[in-house]
């Protein structure tokens, strides 16, 4: 990674909250407070808890500065509060959540002025920037989960109408034939990357085969009429023999060439298992991913545990990967049309439980050679 300048980025911070507020200027602040799911935050919570993530490491541990609202902070703590819980706290709300955002994007560009953020940083976690990538990913990333919860909203319109249109894959469903032998996984030692993604290492991989493309909607309605599974999350009956797509109170139908969203890991194992098929492995995935076509509108379910490659270090602190690795959360990679491209990478690692559809999770086919 090439460091950025202390301007770019504070451009690329004001180009982050653009989009976020953005994302969530048609909603009046009823809308905001609401509670839809039970799987999901208010979409207040998430702002909040944005800014109070920004004020935590860009304010408070790097500025050494005393927080804005005192303990106000354990209310946004993700691990602290369970999503089902969020919309009872007593958390920021309407104006004064605004007036919040404001305040702490204030003092996180004094203290950017203030700190020593190249190569040779005494603490690491200014070193080449490395808390500021961290916290623009981060809001990056929140920025799907609104989307998540937005698919939920009737009637929600994004001002960008480019915003939210999923792109069929080029036709073709073939598949590609992957050599056996030893793969770099992971990401290097410098540049931004999450703790999970690294130390690179490599995987002796025998040979296999993956789909070009994931599953389509097609593939997936034929699976469902012929075993009677459970269609997606927001798929319903149209009256006569097809389906329609639910999101945000539509009843559009459903486009037969987009990959299918919102299917469990159960789900997709399942349909693997029809068509004679299996879900890759991360590795696997990883590895084929140069060739890959139509990646970055689905996530993909992967056969694999969210687990520690060789060599693990937890950094800048244990609950973002550390407390989740086990055998309870499946990995997804590649990434959706609601993930903000500059959050894509080939050594990202997603997870989730296998029974969640929330999430923008699709299907991509292997099998062994
Ligand atoms: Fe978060």
């Amino acid at each position: 990674m090439t460091p950025s300048s202390k301007e770019a980025i504070a451009e690329r911070l004001a180009e982050a909250r653009r989009f976020t507020l953005e994302l969530l200027q048609p909603l009046d602040d009823e809308q905001l407070n609401r509670v839809y799911s039970p799987i999901l935050s208010p979409l207040a919570w998430d702002l909040g808890h944005i800014a109070n993530f920004e004020e935590l490491w860009l304010v408070q541990t790097v500025g050494e500065r005393e927080p804005l609202h005192g303990e106000l902070g354990r209310f946004y703590d993700a691990i602290e509060n369970p999503r089902k819980t969020r919309g009872e706290l007593p958390i920021l709300r309407d104006t004064e959540l605004r007036t919040y955002l404001a305040d702490v994007r204030e003092r996180t560009l004094e203290v950017l002025a203030e700190v020593d953020i190249g190569p040779a940083a005494e603490n690491p976690l200014l070193r080449e920037g490395f808390v500021y990538e961290m916290l623009l990913a981060h809001e990056q990333q929140h920025n799907e989960t609104m989307l998540q919860l937005l698919q939920m909203v009737d009637g929600y319109e994004p001002v960008d109408p480019e915003l939210g249109v999923l792109r069929a894959p080029e036709p073709g469903s073939e598949t590609i034939s992957i050599a056996g032998g030893e793969y770099e996984i992971g990401a290097p030692a410098r540049g931004f990357a999450y703790d999970n993604e690294r130390p690179l290492h490599s995987i002796e991989l025998a040979p296999f085969q993956i789909d070009r493309t994931p599953v389509s909607n097609a593939t997936y309605t034929q699976f469902v009429e012929e075993t009677g599974a459970e269609p997606p999350l927001y798929w319903e009956r149209d009256g006569g023999g097809g389906w329609v797509l639910t999101n945000m109170g539509d009843r559009d139908p459903i486009n037969p060439a987009h990959p299918v969203l919102h299917v469990s890991w159960h789900e997709a194992d399942a349909l693997a298992r029809w068509a004679g098929k299996r879900l890759p492995s991360e590795f696997e995935w990883e590895a084929a991913s140069p060739q890959l076509e139509g990646t970055g509108q689905a996530w993909e379910w992967t056969s694999s545990d969210f687990l520690a490659y060789p060599g693990f270090e937890a950094f800048p602190y244990p609950e973002y990967s550390q407390v989740f690795f086990g055998d309870a959360h499946k990995v997804l990679r590649g990434g959706s049309w609601a993930t903000r491209r500059a959050v894509m990478r080939p050594s990202f690692r997603n997870w989730d439980l296998p029974e969640r559809r929330q999430i923008f999770s699709g299907i991509r086919l292997a099998a062994d050679a």
